[in-house]
């Protein structure tokens, strides 16, 4: 976990730990963005889920290797169903935005973009753009994880105009809070298509792990829901800031 990226320090109190609903404090008149994180089964809670047409879902589904318990054939079904969960709950002209490195196992590739494709397929929603952010410069050889990862964004009833268009490689993955977590390049990629292209002000993420996206979205003046399995890491995510993001983007991404 890199220090430089936890709330604890940098403005305590701002958002309380103690209980779910936290919300930033407000000031002046100006509306303050609000963070929402429920300790729950991501999946469980995407199934009582229809949301409103100004949330975005934004998410990393989980990577088999954390739910070692469903064994590899169980949790491709297990990812694709949840993949098809979250394209469903999400408004017809909001979206749902996949952040996913893939894995290679047993001499194979296990490609999750495709995985999301699947799912996606399954709920009926169309691809509206597919970025590749690198994770190491392009030329690299990589042994395990490849050198990029995929960025999916889907809708039922969105479409863009080719003017709307954006960057489809990002060359930078940004700074990671954590191991597994979304880098902030791609965080803050993610938020100014939302603000540009979309309706959606709020980001919905039910893997949220320490809750770089749900921060990243409150940087940016977007308020953020975050489900977690794992009762630490919810709290951790209530917490997370990430003050510059918005504003001070050279200084955090690398
Ligand atoms: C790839 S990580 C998400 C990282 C996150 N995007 C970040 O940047 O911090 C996936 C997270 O899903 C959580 N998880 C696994 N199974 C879950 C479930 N059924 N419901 C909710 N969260 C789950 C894991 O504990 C892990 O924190």
């Amino acid at each position: 976990m890199n220090r430089d990226f936890c709330g604890a320090g940098a403005s305590p109190g701002k958002l309380s730990s103690e209980h779910q609903g936290a919300e930033h404090a407000s000031s002046d008149d100006v509306p303050q963005p609000t963070r929402v994180v429920h300790h729950e089964d991501g999946v469980a809670w995407l199934g009582r889920q229809a949301l409103p047409a100004d949330h975005a879902l934004v998410t990393s589904l989980p990577d088999g290797s954390e739910v070692p318990h469903l064994g590899f054939d169980a949790w491709r079904a297990w990812f694709v169903d949840a993949a098809a969960l979250a394209c469903a709950a999400v408004d017809d002209h909001a979206v749902s935005i996949f952040f996913q490195t893939d894995v290679k196992r047993d001499g194979r590739w296990v490609d999750k973009g495709f995985l999301v494709q699947k799912g996606a397929e399954r709920a009926g929603v169309e691809l509206l753009w597919h970025k590749v952010v690198c994770r190491a410069e392009a030329g690299t050889t990589t042994f395990g994880r490849p050198a990029y990862a995929h960025l999916l964004c889907f809708s039922r009833g969105l479409k863009l105009a080719p003017a709307q268009a954006s960057a489809d490689v990002l060359p930078r993955l940004g700074a990671m809070t954590w191991a597994r977590a979304m880098g902030l390049a791609a965080c803050d990629a993610v938020c100014r298509f939302l603000m540009a292209h979309t309706a959606c002000r709020t980001v919905v993420d039910p893997f949220c792990g320490l809750g770089t996206m749900l921060a990243a979205a409150n940087a940016h003046g977007l308020s953020a829901v975050g489900v977690e399995l794992s009762r630490k890491r919810a709290a951790r995510a209530r917490r997370l800031e990430l003050p510059g993001l918005a504003g001070q983007r050279s200084t955090l991404t690398r």
